[in-house]
C-alpha cells in the first residue's frame, strides 16, 4: 500500500513540475510612470478635490498584487506631472526612452501611466515617433487613487495584460481605460468626469480587454510606429506649431500673434467643414506667404475637413487636415516639418499618418 502511495506522489510531483516547466513565460511588461490622476491623492474618498502625480509606481503596483500573475513587471518614475503640463521635452525624452527600451530583448511591451487630459495627444506622438512593433500601451484614471471606486488600479491591470497580448503587436500605440482599447490616432478625451471619457468618435474603438483577455475587432489603417518616416532619436526640441480656434466675428490678432512669434506652422480649428472667418482668411494667406504652413482642421467632433470644400486648398495651398482633430493635427504637422516644409508632401502625409 505505502508503495502505491508513494508510487502517486511521485506521479504528481512529477506532473505538477512539468506543468509549471510547461507553462508559457510570462510577458516581461516596463512601466513608465508619468504622474496624473491615476497616481492623485484626494482629501477625501468622495470628494472631487485632489492633486494628481502624488503617487509614485511602487505605490500604483502595490495597489494592484494581480498584475503579477499576467506579466513580469518592471518600472521606473519617467516624469511626475499633471499632464495638462506636458512639454515638447517630456514627448521627446519619454519616446527616446520607449525606443531604447523596446530595442532589448528581455522588454515585450510598454505601459505608460499618464494624466488623461493629453493622453490622446501623448499616444499620438508616440504612434509617429516609436520603433517598434511591440505594444505600447497608455492608461490612467478618471478619479484620484484615494477615491471610493478609484479606476486607476484594474485600468492599470488591463493595460499591461494589453501590453502583454500577442494580439496587440503591430497596431499602433494604444489607449486603454475602462475595459476598452482605442488606437492613439482616433482616441479623444470627450468627458471631463466620466470613467468612459476615451472615445473614438470618427471610427470606433479597436476592442476591449476583459478578465484578463484582449479581443479586437478593429485595425488601425493608417501608417504609424514602425511604418513611420519620422525620427525624433537625437532631437532636442520639435517646430513650434499652434492652433487658433475659429468662431463668429473672429479676429486675426491670434494668427498675427503666432506669425510675430515665428512660428512654423498653423492649425486653424475651423467652423463646419474646416471653414475660416472673412476676418481672419486675409492673415492665413499671409502666413502662407511667410513660408508658414497652415493646416484647416475643425472644432467639429466629428467628420473629416476635407480637401477643396468651401475653401480652395490649392489656390492658398492650405493642408486639409482630414478626420484629426486639431491637437491632433498639431501633431502631426510638426513631425512633418522635422522632414518637410513643402506643403503638398505635407498634404500627402495627412492622407496617410
Ligand atoms: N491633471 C489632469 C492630468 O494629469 C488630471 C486628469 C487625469 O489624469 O485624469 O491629465
Amino acid at each position: 500500500m505505502r508503495t502505491f502511495k508513494n508510487l502517486a506522489s511521485l506521479i504528481l510531483l512529477v506532473f505538477g513540475f512539468a506543468c509549471s516547466v510547461s507553462a508559457a513565460p510570462l510577458p516581461r511588461i516596463h512601466i513608465l510612470a508619468t504622474g496624473g490622476t491615476i497616481a492623485g491623492v484626494g482629501a477625501s474618498s468622495t470628494g472631487s478635490a485632489y492633486k494628481p502625480g502624488q503617487l509614485g509606481i511602487d505605490q500604483l503596483l502595490e495597489a494592484v498584487p494581480e498584475i503579477n500573475k499576467v506579466a513580469e513587471v518592471t518600472g521606473e518614475q519617467i516624469f511626475t506631472i499633471a499632464s495638462q503640463d506636458m512639454t515638447d521635452v517630456d514627448w521627446l525624452k519619454l519616446a527616446q526612452r520607449v525606443n531604447q527600451l523596446l530595442a532589448r530583448d528581455d522588454v515585450d511591451g510598454i505601459v505608460i501611466t499618464h494624466g488623461t487630459d493629453t493622453m490622446e495627444e501623448t499616444a499620438y506622438f508616440l504612434n509617429l515617433t516609436v520603433k517598434s512593433n511591440k505594444p505600447v500601451v497608455l492608461t490612467g484614471a478618471m478619479r484620484p487613487a484615494t477615491s471610493l471606486s478609484a479606476d486607476g488600479p484594474l485600468n492599470l491591470f488591463n493595460a499591461v495584460v494589453t501590453a502583454g497580448a500577442k494580439e496587440s503587436e503591430g497596431r499602433g500605440t494604444l489607449i486603454v481605460l475602462n475595459g476598452i482599447i482605442l488606437g492613439a490616432r482616433d482616441a479623444t478625451k470627450t468627458n471631463t468626469l466620466s470613467v468612459q471619457t476615451f472615445q473614438s468618435p470618427n471610427s470606433g474603438i479597436l476592442g476591449y480587454v476583459h478578465d484578463g483577455e484582449v479581443n479586437y475587432q478593429l485595425k488601425n489603417e493608417k501608417l504609424h510606429t514602425s511604418q513611420s518616416v519620422f525620427d525624433i532619436t537625437n532631437r532636442t526640441t520639435l517646430p513650434k506649431v499652434g492652433i487658433v480656434y475659429g468662431y463668429a466675428n473672429a479676429d486675426p490678432v491670434l494668427v498675427e500673434a503666432l506669425i510675430n512669434a515665428g512660428y512654423e506652422g498653423i492649425v486653424h480649428a475651423g467652423v463646419g467643414n474646416g471653414n475660416i472667418h472673412k476676418q481672419v482668411f486675409p492673415a492665413l494667406i499671409k502666413a502662407r506667404n511667410k513660408g508658414i504652413q497652415v493646416v484647416r482642421s475643425s472644432r467639429v467632433p466629428t467628420g473629416p475637413s476635407t480637401l477643396d470644400a468651401e475653401v480652395d486648398d490649392q489656390a492658398n495651398r492650405f493642408i486639409a487636415a482630414l478626420d484629426l482633430n486639431p491637437q491632433k493635427a498639431r501633431i502631426l504637422l510638426m513631425l512633418a516639418l522635422t522632414e518637410t516644409n513643402d506643403w503638398e508632401k505635407i498634404q500627402e502625409m495627412f492622407l496617410v499618418y
